[in-house]
C-alpha cells in the first residue's frame, strides 16, 4: 500500500498508549480509522480528542479475546465505512507473571487478548480485505519479548505467537494483495504496567502481581514501571507504523536497545547447529 490516504483502518486497543498513537497517526494521514477497545471511557475520549482534528473516526466497544465481539466490531466498520483496507491487531495485556506465579485465569485472560484475539482479527478481517481487490495491510502488535524470553512467562509465549503467525501470513497473504508486518515494540510510554484493569469478572478474581519489598521481583517490578513512565511517545510508534504500512516493512523495531540481547539469541541458536555439526558419535 503506497499510501494510506483515504483508506479504512480498525485498530484494537485504540483507546490508549500505543493503539491510540497508531489511530492518531493514521487519522493524520487522511485515513478513515474504526477504534475498538474494551474500555468505554478510554474510548470514548480518544475519540473526542481526534474529532477535534476532524479525522474522520469511529468507535466501538469490544472485548476482542471473545470472538462474537469482534466479528460485531468488524461488521460496524463495513456499516460505517463500506470496507476496509487496514487491520491493526494492537490490543494486549502484560498477564501471566512468572514461574511460581501461574493462574489458569491468568494464562486463559492473556492468550485470550495476546494471541486468540490476533488469529480471529486475521480470520475475520483477512477476506473483508480481501473482497476488495484495492489491497491491504495487516499489522500486528508484538514485542521485543517476542523475539527474545526474560521469563517463560504467558506475556512471551503470546508475543512469539503473533511473530511466528505475522513472518507465516506475510508469505500466505502477498499473492492476496495483502502486506503483513509484526510490530516489536521496545519500551513505550502507555498504561500497559496496569493492565489488570481490564481483566474480565467472567474468569474469576483480577490477579495481583505484586512481591514482598525482600522480594527482587519488586524492585525489577518498580524499575521497570519507572521506564515505561519514561518510554518512547506512542505517536512517535504510531508514525512508525503509518510508513511501515505504506513501505510495506516485515518487522517494525521503535528503537535498537535489544538488539544485542537479539543477536545473543541468535548467537545461541547457531551454537546449537555448531554442536551438531561439530558432534562426534561414541563407538
Ligand atoms: N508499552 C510497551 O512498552 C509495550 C512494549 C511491547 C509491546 N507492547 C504491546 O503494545 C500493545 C498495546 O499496549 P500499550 O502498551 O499501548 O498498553 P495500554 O494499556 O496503554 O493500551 C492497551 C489498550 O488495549 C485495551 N484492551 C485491553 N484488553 C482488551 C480487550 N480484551 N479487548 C479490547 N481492548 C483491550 C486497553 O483498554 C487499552 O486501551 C499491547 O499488545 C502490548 O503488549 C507494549
Amino acid at each position: 500500500m503506497k499510501d494510506v490516504q483515504g483508506k479504512v483502518a480498525f485498530v484494537t486497543g485504540a483507546g490508549s498508549g500505543i493503539g491510540l498513537g497508531i489511530a492518531t497517526a493514521l487519522a493524520q494521514a487522511g485515513a478513515k480509522v474504526m477504534l475498538a477497545d474494551v474500555e468505554q471511557a478510554a474510548l470514548d475520549k480518544a475519540l473526542a480528542g481526534l474529532k477535534k482534528t476532524n479525522a474522520d473516526v469511529e468507535g466501538i466497544r469490544a472485548d476482542v479475546s471473545i470472538k462474537a465481539e469482534l466479528q460485531a466490531a468488524a461488521k460496524k466498520t463495513i456499516d460505517r465505512f463500506g470496507k476496509v483496507h487496514i487491520l491493526v491487531n494492537n490490543a494486549g495485556v502484560t498477564g501471566g507473571g512468572p514461574y511460581g506465579a501461574w493462574t489458569d485465569a491468568s494464562w486463559e485472560w492473556t492468550i485470550g487478548v495476546n494471541l486468540m484475539a490476533v488469529i480471529w482479527g486475521v480470520e475475520i478481517f483477512g477476506p473483508l480485505i480481501e473482497s476488495h481487490r484495492e489491497g491491504g495491510h495487516v499489522v500486528s502488535t508484538a514485542s521485543i519479548a517476542g523475539l527474545i524470553s526474560g521469563s517463560s512467562g504467558p506475556y512471551s509465549v503470546t508475543k512469539y505467537g503473533v511473530v511466528a503467525l505475522s513472518e507465516g501470513l506475510r508469505n500466505e497473504l502477498a499473492p492476496r494483495g495483502i502486506g503483513v508486518s509484526v510490530l516489536c515494540p521496545g519500551i513505550i510510554r502507555t498504561n500497559i504496567m496496569d493492565s489488570t484493569r481490564n481483566f474480565p469478572g467472567r474468569l474469576g478474581e483480577t490477579p495481583s502481581f505484586t512481591w514482598s519489598n525482600d522480594d527482587p521481583r519488586a524492585e525489577f517490578m518498580k524499575q521497570f514501571r519507572a521506564r515505561i513512565e519514561s518510554g518512547i511517545d506512542p505517536l512517535y510508534v504510531g508514525e512508525l507504523v503509518r510508513e511501515a504500512i505504506e513501505g510495506d516493512w516485515p518487522y517494525i523495531f521503535t528503537d535498537t536497545e535489544f538488539e544485542p540481547q537479539i543477536d545473543a539469541r541468535f548467537a545461541a541458536i547457531k551454537a546449537g547447529f555448531d554442536k551438531i555439526r561439530n558432534r562426534t558419535p561414541r563407538h
